[in-house]
């Protein structure tokens, strides 16, 4: 091995973080097929790993999103801190498999303490299990297989034996604004998308709790309600306490994906969006997204650690840890055997941020969205829902495709599109713990050139 290839790599990635907000954001004209001859053929003997390294960086560096910067604002991405980056670095380096305390007693503690740690900022009942999974789907997954072992176990039968053949039929009611892996999960649990009967939402997006008492009222069977911190479009939260007291009288299990909105939970100034959220029984929220972890990290959380481990776990002769009080194993509440150690980065977030640190992380960029709102509609732009997190939603008329276009090209920011009451709206997300005003007043600026442009043509 040689000693400066690891510092090499580190280097690159510096440079590359530390331009984050001078390059492009997307690289709109790139040439992906000089990309593609840059990495070459599959060579027939091995190469020098300084000289993969290097053709590596060449070719891939022309085709880098800066998401990780300061100016972007598409699909909810947090640009990784500088503690959680270097954090998984040493997780590379360290190559411990996360799946055991006999495979990694180092990746077991880590994430046994940065789950705690996250349960307490989240306000998540301190007894509640935890899982370290990729991302939202992954936590939408795990606690959903969660909730379908309760609600057949309570129905009398015993899934993860068994199977779906003969069991009762799951029901899920879920509002019409899920994110979308919910139905993934369904569909992967061999529950299947005919399960969910939608649920209408209330014009910011946030379930309709009547129609839920409703639907609640008239379905038969063993059933799962799915609640939403932070709909996907504009932010809006459902209302936690009613929903799941309603939820809980049914005997129904209440699970909700907050893979943004539930860290709403650790900024006090807006905590009161999350009221009644600890009621539920699982959460899954991400790690990439708002606590600004590199990609990939997410957690499950399950008010029922029974549930959870029975979902998940498994165990095997050459498995068995035979200390006498064995430590927590990490594989026991996720879908995946051998795994990266994903705690040390989530613990290096927690850590150099504090749990003030998180706080003022959240509560900048929601400010910083309405600010990013307040700049758009001073200029005539129509921004369509209430911004009470990091949501905007904007509309420019009929040329909202082509402002739309013209912003992402522009090099300044990227946003994304998306389609909200059946109308094409630009949709930012504030979610990166760099963002200044600065970035958001040069953004704003950026689209409405876009703007002015396409009205000139
Ligand atoms: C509300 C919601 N749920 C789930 C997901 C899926 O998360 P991930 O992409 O991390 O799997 C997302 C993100 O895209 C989301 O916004």
């Amino acid at each position: 091995m040689t000693d400066e290839l690891l510092p090499r790599a580190a280097e690159l990635a510096r440079r590359f973080r530390a331009g984050l907000a001078d390059r492009p954001v997307f690289p709109t004209d790139a040439d992906t097929g000089a990309v593609r001859t840059a990495l070459g053929d599959l060579p027939d003997e091995p190469t020098d790993p300084a000289e993969t390294l290097e053709r590596l960086h060449a070719a891939a560096e022309p085709v880098l999103v800066a998401s990780a910067g300061p100016r972007y604002f598409g699909f909810v991405t947090g640009g990784s801190l500088e503690a959680a980056a270097a954090a998984d670095i040493l997780a590379t380096g360290w190559d411990q498999n996360g799946f055991s305390a006999l495979t990694s007693p180092a990746a077991a503690l880590v994430e046994q303490v940065a789950g705690a740690w996250l349960k307490d900022l989240l306000g998540l009942p301190e007894t509640a299990s935890f899982g370290f999974v990729t991302g939202g789907q992954g936590g939408n997954t795990v606690c959903l297989a969660a909730a379908r072992h309760a609600v057949l176990d309570r129905a009398g039968w015993d899934v993860e034996r068994r199977g779906l053949r003969g069991a009762p039929a799951v029901r899920v009611l879920a509002g019409s604004g899920r994110h979308a892996t919910i139905d993934r999960a369904l569909r992967l649990l061999g529950l299947g998308t005919d399960a969910v009967a939608e649920v209408p939402t209330t014009p910011a997006g946030s379930i309709d709790v009547a129609a839920l008492r409703t639907a609640l009222s008239t379905t038969d069977g063993p059933l799962v309600v799915c609640l939403q911190a932070g709909e996907v479009n504009t932010g809006a939260f459902d209302d936690f306490r009613p929903a799941i007291a309603a939820a809980h009288a049914r005997g129904a299990w209440a699970h909700v994906d907050g893979a943004f909105g539930l860290w709403a939970a650790a900024a006090p100034a807006l905590r009161h969006l999350t009221d009644g959220v600890s009621e539920a029984d699982s959460w899954a929220t991400d790690g990439h997204k708002w606590l600004n972890v590199p990609y990939d990290s997410g957690y499950a959380f399950c008010a029922h650690p029974d549930a959870h481990r029975a979902a998940t776990s498994y165990t095997a002769a050459y498995l068995v840890d035979d200390e006498p009080e064995p430590l927590r194993n990490p594989g026991d509440f996720v879908p995946e055997s051998s795994r990266r150690a994903r705690g040390f980065a989530t613990w290096a977030a927690l850590h150099s941020l504090g749990r003030a640190g998180v706080a003022r992380l959240v509560e900048r960029n929601h400010a910083l969205a309405r600010r990013f709102a307040e700049r758009l509609s001073a200029a005539g732009a129509e921004v369509v829902n209430e911004v009470v997190l990091n949501q905007v939603l904007v509309g420019f008329g009929t040329d909202t495709a082509r402002v739309l276009a013209a912003a992402q090209r522009s090099g300044v920011c990227w946003m994304g599109g998306t389609t909200w009451r059946g109308r094409r709206l630009m949709r930012i997300s504030v979610s990166n713990w760099q963002t200044t005003e600065a970035d958001v007043d040069a953004s704003a600026d950026a689209v409405l050139a876009a703007w002015r442009d396409v009205q000139d043509r």
